[in-house]
């Protein structure tokens, strides 16, 4: 619990805003103002948007100058796209005092911009990437960060229940591993619909596939990458070829082959490259080893994908 606390700003009091300071108030953080200028919510506010803040002790300010100057730590939680512009409208009101806290879903190169931006200031600037649901887990929610206000952030927020994992004092580092999860649960979420629709369409139920049941459970997926992406590079040619016939089968149903295809292609690529034949004594468990040999492939102008 933090008695008093960093006084916090909250620029965009979306979803994120919102269960983020709703969890620290509960904590006991004193002082929690936002700022909202979207399209449905701006200054001046409605009576309803005042009150939703009002439910549970925020207070919404009028300005962005108004949120800075009152506030410690702002947190960016608007949309991606407004992450930058949201970063320009502040920085003229911070100082070094301040740290700025960008949460919003950018690449590693925004989130540089942003850096670059704050930083005229000599404002601290974290890049930080939200890696559960704080709809759900609200301030608890985990969230990885980088930066050099990185270390400054988690110790400021020390007790108050915030899951924050310094990742390192490299901008763009919290972004780009937030972007790799996305491949994975984003790719999950892809396959998942892909895969169903073609059981719904072929009139099979889903209770009687033990065999997908065995495998997404059993599949300890990223304690096994290496091992996986070794036997995948061994055999990639046989899995495109049959992922080609999975499209097919998909396109007879009426499903669209997005992700099959897209399979098809990355194991294409791989079988291309002919990895087996760069490790005569059989490929390593280890994926570095594996990815040293394919960037030294197309260093030689084997094609990247
Ligand atoms: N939701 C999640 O579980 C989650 C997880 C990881 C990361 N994130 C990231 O967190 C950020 C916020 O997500 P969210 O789910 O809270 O989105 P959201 O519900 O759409 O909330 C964004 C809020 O920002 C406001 N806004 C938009 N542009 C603004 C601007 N220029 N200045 C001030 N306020 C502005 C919006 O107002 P209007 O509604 O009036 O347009 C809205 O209230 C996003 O960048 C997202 O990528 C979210």
């Amino acid at each position: 619990m933090v008695s008093d606390g960093p006084k916090l700003g909250i620029i965009g009091f979306g979803e994120v805003g919102y269960h983020m300071a709703r969890g620290l108030k509960g904590e006991g953080l004193g002082w929690v103002v936002a700022f909202n200028n979207g399209n449905r919510n701006r200054p001046p506010y409605s009576d309803a948007f005042r009150e939703y803040a009002a439910g549970i002790g925020v207070v919404l300010t009028a300005t962005v100058e108004e949120l800075v100057r009152g506030s410690d730590i702002v947190l960016s939680t608007v949309v991606p796209t407004a992450a930058l512009e949201t970063a320009r409208e502040a920085s003229p009101y911070l100082t070094s005092a301040h740290l700025f806290v960008d949460l919003n879903s950018c690449s590693p190169e925004a989130k540089e911009q942003g850096r670059d931006l704050v930083l005229t200031r000599g404002t601290r600037y974290v890049d930080g990437a939200i890696m559960d649901r704080p709809v759900s887990d609200e301030h608890r929610a985990c969230i990885f960060a980088s930066g050099e206000g990185a270390e400054a952030f988690h110790d400021a927020m020390a007790g108050s229940g915030m899951n924050i994992r310094v990742i390192s004092g490299r901008v763009g580092d919290a972004a780009l591993l937030k972007m790799i999860y996305s491949i994975i649960a984003k790719g999950m979420q892809a396959l998942l619909l892909e895969s169903f629709e073609t059981l719904y369409r072929a009139g099979l139920d889903p209770g009687v596939y033990d065999g997908l049941n065995n495998m997404v459970s059993q599949s300890g997926l990223l304690e096994r990458a290496g091992p996986i992406i070794a036997h995948t590079a061994t055999h990639a040619g046989r899995r495109a070829g049959e992922m080609e016939f999975v499209g097919d089968t998909l396109l007879r149903l009426g499903v669209e082959p997005t992700m099959a295809m897209a399979t098809a292609k990355r194991l294409t690529w791989c079988a291309g490259l002919d990895l087996p034949q760069h490790f005569p004594n059989g490929l390593p468990s280890n994926y570095k080893a594996v990815f040293e040999v394919v960037n030294k492939l197309v260093g030689e102008g084997q094609p990247r994908n």
